[in-house]
């Protein structure tokens, strides 16, 4: 196994930083779009595979948000946001929702939210949020959300991240 110290808690170098970053990404992750609203205008959608459960009760979520992403002034401020878990299929959302400056929205219909949650269709499980709290987390920002509400549909597959690419899950146990 490859070893890499890190100096006094600062990942100096871009060479150091490459390797930090592959170190991660051999933690697999599924992929979610954060959504939130924003008056008078297209919502918020930003793609991540930072989401993880914090707390039963109550009942709270979190991922991160990298400080140069457009959209933080805008999930910074929202009244409320949503965590969109997607399915195996939704590679082409994730990669719409990773690209920053396009036309994120383009044929996919909101509507008048008035005061609902953006929800995107044929996820595998939504989470509708309030905002509980935001802590620093160096170039990132850590927010949590409390679920107001959650729908999940168990007979989906879904979409996996791991080593910096889209994978498929197999269904063949892991060892025992
Ligand atoms: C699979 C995947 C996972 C990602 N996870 C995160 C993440 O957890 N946090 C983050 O800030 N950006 C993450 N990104 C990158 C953002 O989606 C990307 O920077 C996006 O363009 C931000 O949009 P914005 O600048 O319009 O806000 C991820 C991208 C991909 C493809």
């Amino acid at each position: 196994m490859a070893e890499s110290s890190v100096d006094q808690g600062v990942v100096t170098d871009a060479d150091a930083q490459r390797r930090f970053r592959n170190a991660l990404a051999m933690f697999a992750t599924g992929v979610a779009v954060i959504t939130a609203p924003r008056a008078g205008e297209v919502p918020v959608g930003i793609t991540v595979a930072s989401f993880n459960s914090v707390s039963l009760d109550p009942p709270l979520v979190l991922f991160s948000v990298d400080r140069r992403c457009l959209s933080l002034a805008d999930l910074r401020s929202a009244p409320r946001y949503a965590v969109n878990v997607l399915a195996e299929a939704q590679q082409e959302i994730s990669n719409r929702f990773a690209r920053a400056n396009s036309g994120k929205w383009d044929g996919i219909h909101f509507g008048n939210l008035g005061d609902r949650h953006v929800l995107l269709p044929d996820t595998l499980a939504t989470f509708e949020c309030e905002p509980y709290a935001m802590h620093d987390g160096g170039d990132h920002v850590i927010f949590i959300g409390r679920v107001v509400r959650h729908q999940a549909r168990h007979d989906g597959r879904p979409l996996i991240f791991f080593g910096g690419k889209y994978r498929a899950l197999e269904d063949s146990p892991a060892a025992a």
